[in-house]
């Protein structure tokens, strides 16, 4: 097995968990990181060697096999256009850039240079996603009719919560779709291999001002701010929106999406009904898979080697008994995207690569005109 130098620009909340889990396969020295905020203390603090604040420089100078970009997405496209300018491979995050454009522009190069490329929509790599799949492959859910679910978050419950994903001129036009409702369609398509050809949608801002703090607060510090100590700023991304799907099929689909709904932390929910069964998964009970059946009693697969299909088995670390999350499907998404680079495999693969990153931000974007138009709007690609 080849020995891999990996690079993780931007080290906030994931490009740590990029960091752990590329440590867990055992093959890959990260070798540097790169952060606009204290690259060096970041570096100390995640035991990487060296840590740089101009991500161009990290690449000259480490000359990596595959950069790992996790920073708000506005940077995405400049800096997988760089890495892959210098044929490396790249592992991207999820939404893959602000705009339709960028993404054809990225996985029209990365093909154009047959560089393997990654984009971390890991939830494929869950082994009850993988079971379902499997499922639905064999033919063990007939035709499907519908699928509906959703994606929970309540982080930006109150108006004084605010991130940079609040900001569509750093995150892009839509926020709750484009940063979780991404996950549940990426999953979806790839569980029930059919196309969202049309889509109708609904969105609201709940919080139309909110209150940016003046000044950094670490997160979960408790500090208290004082009325001066706020700015307020106008939103026009969505809290919340809702979807209708056409898929290519003639199945039906629908998702509701919010990060304003208290006590759901990270909820996604996916449900499948087919002519043979129906499938349920909860993200929060993520080692299980519901199985409905109408002429008999209902089951639940519980995560196990041993039992479930050789598709979700390639992708499970420990045996029944013993949980696998999130954590464990960014070391399986990479271990996947690692292996293709190993052997230059730029065809069809399990994990998300740029095509697929441009497929979500096209469904994005007929999303979001939709959201405008009040129409059913057809899905481009
Ligand atoms: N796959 C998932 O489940 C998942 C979960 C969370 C976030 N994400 C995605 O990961 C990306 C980052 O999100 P986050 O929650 O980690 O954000 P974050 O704000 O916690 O971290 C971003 C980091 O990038 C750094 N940064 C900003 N500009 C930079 C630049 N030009 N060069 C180097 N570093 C820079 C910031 O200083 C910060 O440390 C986003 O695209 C987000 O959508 C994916």
């Amino acid at each position: 097995m080849k020995q891999f130098k990996a690079c993780v620009i931007g080290v906030g909340f994931i490009g740590a968990a990029h960091i752990e889990a590329l440590r867990r396969l055992g093959n890959v020295d990260v070798v540097a990181l790169s952060d606009v905020v204290d690259p060096e203390a970041k570096a100390a603090a995640h035991g990487v060697p060296k840590g740089y604040e101009d991500y161009r420089e990290m690449i000259d100078r480490e000359k990596p096999d595959v950069v790992h970009i996790c920073t708000p997405n506005v940077d995405h496209y400049e800096m997988a256009m760089y890495a892959m300018g210098r044929d490396i491979a790249v592992v991207c995050e999820k939404p893959m850039t602000k705009t339709v454009d960028e993404a054809k522009r990225l996985a029209d190069f990365a093909k154009q240079k047959g560089i393997v490329t990654g984009v971390n929509f890991n939830y494929r790599m869950y082994p009850q996603i993988m079971q379902a799949k499997a499922m639905v492959d064999s033919g063990e859910v007939g035709d499907i009719y519908t699928i509906h679910g959703g994606y929970l978050q309540d982080w930006l419950f109150y108006e004084t919560d605010y991130s940079w994903r609040l900001e569509p001129e750093i995150s892009g036009e839509s926020r709750a779709f484009a940063d979780i409702g991404s996950h549940w369609i990426d999953a979806v398509e790839f569980i029930s291999g059919l196309r969202a050809v049309e889509v109708f949608a609904d969105f609201e801002t709940f919080h139309k001002v909110r209150k940016k703090p003046l000044k950094a607060i670490d997160t979960y510090s408790g500090m208290t701010l004082r009325p001066e100590d706020y700015e307020e700023k106008h939103i026009d991304t969505e809290d919340y929106c809702t979807v209708l799907f056409k898929f290519d099929s003639g199945a039906r689909g629908t998702c509701t999406i919010s990060q304003v709904f208290a006590g759901r932390k990270n909820q996604m929910l996916v449900d499948i009904g087919g002519s043979r069964c129906a499938l349920h998964w909860d993200s929060e009970r993520s080692n299980e898979l519901w199985i409905g059946r109408r002429d008999t009693f209902n089951q639940t697969a519980t995560k196990d080697p041993s039992t479930l299909s050789p598709l979700a088995g390639s992708i499970i670390s420990y045996p029944g008994g013993h949980a696998e999350g999130f954590p464990d499907s960014f070391k399986q998404n990479f271990k996947a995207i690692y292996a293709a680079v190993e052997k230059g495999d730029t065809g069809q693969n399990l994990f998300a690569t740029f095509e697929d990153g441009l497929r979500e931000m096209q469904l994005c974007d007929a999303i979001v005109r939709s959201a405008k138009e009040g129409r059913w709007v057809p899905v481009e690609g």
